[in-house]
């Protein structure tokens, strides 16, 4: 599924569903960040008018999964928690290249956003199938389907301005650092946990 490495356990949907206040709250914050990356991308773009308008697409969406989310935390009557670390973005950030030209880093850092979009599509799509909350279980396919086409806009953007990157060279060392990094999670009610 999108040339992951490795599929997420089934069995972690359990965990995640022995505790959904945790993984409810951990996900509000994941769509949190998800949103300051794409204005981040704007940011730091601002001369490219097409990323401008996709990663402002992006944000509004981000924003209003994180809306969707804070919503049903209301509704079950939980608690919205303090903003959780992600230490599996923290770990593909260091991956991602800082140092080479302005456009190589832009351009990474496109790959980087499409790396979290396809996991958290792929953890999405677990939940999906196996979340016994009928609600939830249909949430999370929506979810899956809106993330799917950010993971295809930040690869298409990637191509696009490519100039001298190698875009399939190096979503393939992305796919396989991500396929070592994966195995250290999939035990704990967080989204990329
Ligand atoms: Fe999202
Ligand atoms: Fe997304």
């Amino acid at each position: 599924m999108l040339g992951l490495k490795l599929l997420t356990d089934p069995r972690w949907a359990n965990i995640a569903e022995s505790n959904l206040e945790e993984i409810l709250t951990d996900h509000a914050w994941c769509e949190q960040k998800a949103a300051t990356n794409a204005i981040y991308l704007v940011t730091n773009n601002s001369e490219h008018m097409e990323v401008v308008e996709k990663m402002l697409e992006i944000a509004a969406e981000e924003l209003e999964h994180f809306r969707q989310v804070v919503a049903i935390i209301k509704q079950r009557g939980y608690t919205l928690g303090r903003e959780r670390k992600d230490d599996y973005v923290n770990q593909l950030l260091k991956f991602a290249r800082k140092d080479l030209s302005r456009n190589t880093s832009f351009v990474d850092r496109l790959l980087f956003s499409a790396m979290i979009e396809a996991r958290s599509c792929e953890r999405f799509k677990v939940l999906s199938r196996n979340l016994k909350d009928p609600e939830l279980a249909k949430f999370y396919y929506d979810l899956m389907v809106s993330e799917a086409t950010h993971y295809t806009t930040f690869l298409g953007l990637a191509r696009k301005y490519a100039e001298d990157v190698d875009v399939d060279k190096r979503w393939a060392e992305w796919l396989e650092y991500e396929g070592q990094l994966i195995q250290s999670y999939g035990k704990s009610e967080a989204i990329h946990g």
